[in-house]
């Protein structure tokens, strides 16, 4: 268990939208600051971030969380990794935990892996500035110091423990565990790259997680890359996207290539939104994670067979990922030419026209179905329809889909409604729009946007007047969690750390949400609570009273204890005033 204090401690440190902005650019929004959520696909941004209460919510979606959970979400990490990369961020020391506790080993071991890559990379980049053959390599392939400074470009040279001089403690296990030394059978080590030139994958966050690295001029392999390390996993990881975020954000499009020298020639070239998926196919995870960040993906892959499979490839991997206001578009480069060398003999405008002009998703997929099948002929007819099907089935776009099975219909002969039901395809309805709740808030649903507001509030609220609704229970949580406690431990980030798994977690989210849309003034807001308290006596006293009326009139004033009596008779005498 890490303490609540140190939790309470580490979100008053960070200010969630840094951390935020460092992920997904935010726009100041009024009060609040809103961005397109990275949670889910959309258009308009409903993803809005709240720098007085520390919490972001989104609209669209329902994500909702502090700056523990944004990380959870958006890294895939469990909640102790979490407070871990936050402590770092925030230059706090994790307690030490008695015993075994939360302070597995993981997250120390990827630390001293990032570490040790850092440290590797730096030294090849001095070995660069020493060699200047491998300088002249890079001047020959077009690249400027300053190109190679952004993508961190080093040289490994010739030897078999040249990182020995790096790293005194050369049998250190984590040198392995990185990937950057080997170990035979004989137990003799070396290092992995000798003789090449050296280019990090860099990630999100960015440390250091893989090298690439190629070899001078001519020879085999041409690539040698990091292997599949604890940091690195090769298919969700995109060469490039680090450098290229301003770039994604300023052409709302990013380009995928298949090569290292792709992205790099044509950054150099002023094409600074490429990425590169690394030597593998495009995934669906590398297709959502760039549609989190831009609304058009452009492929292009390199001109000769290989490419244009690659093409198909990333074609069928990204259709699971598509949303109908996303656009996904492919380049074919002429025979033999590569984005590299495209850019550098035709251009950068050139280049721009081919990625405007690029042929959108649907044209290719029906163009390239067309292709296998012989569409004079019934069979062929059919089986375009046959192949069709599973592309269709995973489409999750109603729009487009309609329009191919359109077009599907008029290449195939089939009809319209035929071409669905031979696909298996349920005809789309749009889901009926959610009934806006236009009853007034009630009295506890007030009460509880109030406390939200003002957490301490709460330790006002009498249990006994709070009337059965839906925000009783929740209210009796928060009351219970800031009694006593802090008002630092009180703020809403804190709490609702605090709720993290209990009941009152998904009412309370719903109510802190409306919080985002309206300014509150202090002094107003502790008025608001009083009055409220104020009704709810009231309308206590006035049920208390009707109960009391009905007993009396049942059994007579001789039916009511001694206590009954006397409120009764408070009641008769107050109502008079
Ligand atoms: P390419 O051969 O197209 O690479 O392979 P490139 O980037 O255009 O390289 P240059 O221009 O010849 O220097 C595409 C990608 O496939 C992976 C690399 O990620 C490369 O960038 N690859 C290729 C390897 O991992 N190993 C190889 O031997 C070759
Ligand atoms: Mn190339």
């Amino acid at each position: 268990m890490i303490p609540d204090s140190f939790i309470q401690d580490l979100l008053a440190r960070i200010d969630i939208v840094d951390l935020v902005d460092g992920y997904v650019p935010l726009k100041k929004a009024g009060a609040n600051y809103a961005a397109c959520c990275p949670f889910h696909n959309e258009k308009s941004p409903s993803f809005t971030v709240s720098p007085t209460k520390q919490f972001y919510h989104c609209f669209g979606c329902g994500a909702h969380g502090t700056a523990i959970s944004f990380v959870m979400e958006y890294q895939g990490m469990g909640f102790v990794d979490a407070v871990k990369e936050l402590a770092s961020r925030a230059g706090m020391q994790m307690p030490e935990s008695e015993g075994r506790g939360f302070n597995d080993e993981k997250p120390g071991q990827t630390r001293a892996l990032i570490e040790i890559m850092a440290r590797a990379a730096q030294y090849y980049k001095d070995q660069l500035k020493a060699t200047p053959r491998a300088i002249e390599y890079c001047k020959k392939r077009g690249l400027s110091g300053e190109i190679a400074a952004r993508f961190g470009i080093g040289y490994a040279p010739d030897g078999w423990q040249n990182l020995q001089a790096v790293f005194p403690n050369y049998n250190a296990d984590e040198l392995k565990t990185a990937g950057l030394i080997i170990e035979n059978e004989a137990g003799r080590r070396y290092d992995r790259f000798r003789d090449r030139l050296m280019i990090p994958i860099i990630n999100q966050k960015g440390d250091i997680i893989a090298f690439g690295g190629r070899i001078i001029d001519q020879g085999e392999p041409k690539y040698l890359n990091s292997p599949e390390t604890p940091l690195f996993e090769k298919g969700r990881e995109l060469f490039g996207l680090p450098q290229a975020r301003q770039a994604l954000r300023d052409t709302d499009t990013a380009i995928v290539t298949e090569g290292y020298m792709d992205v790099i020639a044509l950054a150099q070239n002023g094409v600074g939104n490429a990425v590169a998926a690394l030597g593998t196919a495009t995934t669906a995870t590398h297709v959502n994670k760039l549609l989190r960040q831009v609304d058009r993906i452009v492929f292009c892959f390199d001109g000769d067979n290989a490419g244009r499979k690659a093409a198909w490839r990333a074609l069928e991997n990204s259709l699971e990922a598509l949303a109908d206001n996303k656009r996904l578009g492919f380049v074919f480069l002429p025979q033999d030419e590569d984005p590299d060398s495209y850019i550098r003999t035709h251009g950068k405008e050139e280049f721009d026209r081919l990625v405007i002009q690029a042929m959108p998703l649907s044209d290719f997929l029906l163009r390239e179905l067309a292709q296998r099948c012989d569409l004079t002929s019934s069979e062929g007819k059919a089986q375009l329809i046959y192949e069709a099907k599973p592309l269709l089935l995973k489409l999750p776009t109603p729009l487009l889909r309609l329009q191919l099975v359109k077009r599907l219909a008029e290449a195939s002969g089939f009809a319209q409604s035929e071409v669905e039901r031979l696909c298996d395809l349920k005809s789309y309805t749009p889901a009926a729009p959610a009934k806006a709740r236009r009853t007034a808030p009630s009295l506890t649903r007030n009460l509880l946007r109030l406390v939200l507001h003002k957490p301490q509030l709460a330790s006002q609220l009498q249990v006994d007047l709070l009337p059965d609704t839906p925000e009783r229970p929740a209210l009796i949580r928060l009351r219970e969690l800031v009694s006593g406690a802090s008002q630092e431990a009180s703020s809403y980030a804190a709490l609702r750390e605090r709720l993290r798994g209990m009941p009152e977690e998904a009412l309370i989210e719903n109510a802190a949400a409306e919080l985002l849309g309206q300014p509150f003034d202090e002094a107003e807001s502790e008025t608001e609570f009083r009055d409220t308290l104020e009704k709810l006596q009231e309308g206590g006293q006035k049920k208390a009273f009707a109960e009391l009326q009905i007993k009396a009139q049942q059994f007579g004033v001789a039916g009511l204890s001694a206590a009954e009596k006397l409120a009764y008779i408070q009641f008769l005498s107050n109502r008079g005033k």
